[in-house]
């Protein structure tokens, strides 16, 4: 064998390994995007069709009326933004450290629930 085929060969190896790598690879590397529920609709968020209907069932009994908890109100649009804006909104949701768990003496928000809030939290906290 002489040097150019042995050289020869040694490429084939190469493309050959490549080939295979780039096969297998994307085979594996899927598991890291499945941290967001496959079904959770986080495309068209908005505040009355979404986070309005989240605020209602776990927040505003605490979070409105005459005296809210923490002065916070979360059952209208104005009450809510201040909270939004601030990052206490996302940062409560999530448990994160320094800032008081929310909702309060309940279980954590549905992981869907807790995108949708800071996919619309990161829009801007529009009101739509
Ligand atoms: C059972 C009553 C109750 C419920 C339900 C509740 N909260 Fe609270 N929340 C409180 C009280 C009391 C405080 C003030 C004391 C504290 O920080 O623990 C507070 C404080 C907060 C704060 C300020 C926390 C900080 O660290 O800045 C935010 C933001 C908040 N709530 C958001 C929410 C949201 C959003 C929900 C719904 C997912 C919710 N809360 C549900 C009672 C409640």
């Amino acid at each position: 064998m002489n040097n150019t085929l042995l050289l020869s060969r040694i490429v084939q190896v190469v493309i050959a390994g490549l080939f295979i790598m780039v096969i297998i690879t994307p085979a594996c590397s899927s598991d890291s995007e499945d941290e967001i529920a496959p079904d959770c609709n986080l495309a068209d968020v908005s505040y009355s069709e979404t986070i309005a209907p989240i605020m209602a069932a776990s927040c505003n009994s605490c979070h409105s009326g005459a005296s809210p908890q923490f002065g916070i109100n979360t059952s209208n649009y104005e009450g809510l933004r201040v909270i939004a804006l601030s990052g206490q909104l996302v940062g409560s949701v999530n448990h994160n450290e320094g800032y008081s768990p929310m909702p309060q003496g309940q279980p954590q928000l549905d992981e869907c629930l807790r995108e949708q809030i800071a996919a619309w939290v990161d829009d801007g906290a529009p009101e739509n």
